[in-house]
């Protein structure tokens, strides 16, 4: 049996996890070995390096500095968690990955794409996703499904304007092949259909 590396994406407040939920329990139901993670984090050093990024008195943090952190605990995550469990046969799914760091730093705080897809390859040793589900939803109307879910982090606290940036970065790379956009619009039962059907077609195979 072969790994297989799922990923989401998509700007704050998207529903993400609602549907990671979802396949995880319906993963588990099947009997089908999986590990759930999340970015940034996932490993003891990198849920260190995810305090530092999020931390809103961390007010003075360079843009640099910012995707350098995200750069680490990524390594981290893939040499400690990914790869092994790929290797192992399990499904990987996997709250963010790279492409965050595309549309995030890359995009809206515009450190370019040369310098991210450069760190991108690199801390991942050339890891990339076999499917990438990017849940695609007006800044305003994320915004208003966040409200009410405790205090901002630093990146959330960035505001409409950084997530409209965020949006459109995610919708240029969108071309790529193994990246699926959902209309987050959409209610949670109907998108579900689509994440798993998509999931089911692979894992049959
Ligand atoms: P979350 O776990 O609540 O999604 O928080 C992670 C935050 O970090 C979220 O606002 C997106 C941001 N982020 C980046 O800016 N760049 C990245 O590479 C990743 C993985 C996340």
């Amino acid at each position: 049996m072969s790994g297989l590396f799922v990923t989401f994406e998509g700007i704050d407040g998207s529903g993400k996890s609602t549907q990671i939920e979802m396949l995880s329990s319906d993963l588990e139901k099947a009997g089908r070995p999986f590990v759930l993670i999340r970015e940034p984090g996932g490993t003891e050093i990198g849920e260190k390096i995810r305090t530092i990024l999020l931390d809103k008195a961390n007010s003075k943090m360079h843009a640099r500095t910012e995707l350098l952190l995200y750069e680490a605990a990524r390594a981290q995550i893939v040499e400690e968690k990914i790869r092994p469990a790929l290797a192992e046969g399990k499904v990987v799914i996997c709250d963010r990955f790279f492409d965050s760091t595309v549309a995030y730093q890359g995009y809206a705080r515009g450190l370019g794409l040369e310098a991210v897809d450069f760190l991108n390859r690199w801390s991942t040793s050339g890891l990339t996703p076999d499917i990438t589900f990017l849940f695609d939803l007006d800044e305003r109307t994320a915004y208003g499904r966040r409200h009410g879910r405790g205090e901002e982090d630093r990146l959330e606290a960035e505001g409409l304007n950084f997530m409209k940036k965020v949006r459109e970065g995610y919708l240029e790379r969108s071309k790529e092949d193994r990246i699926r956009v959902i209309d987050a619009e959409e209610t949670p039962e109907l998108i579900y259909e689509k994440i798993k059907q998509a999931i089911w077609e692979v894992l049959g195979k």
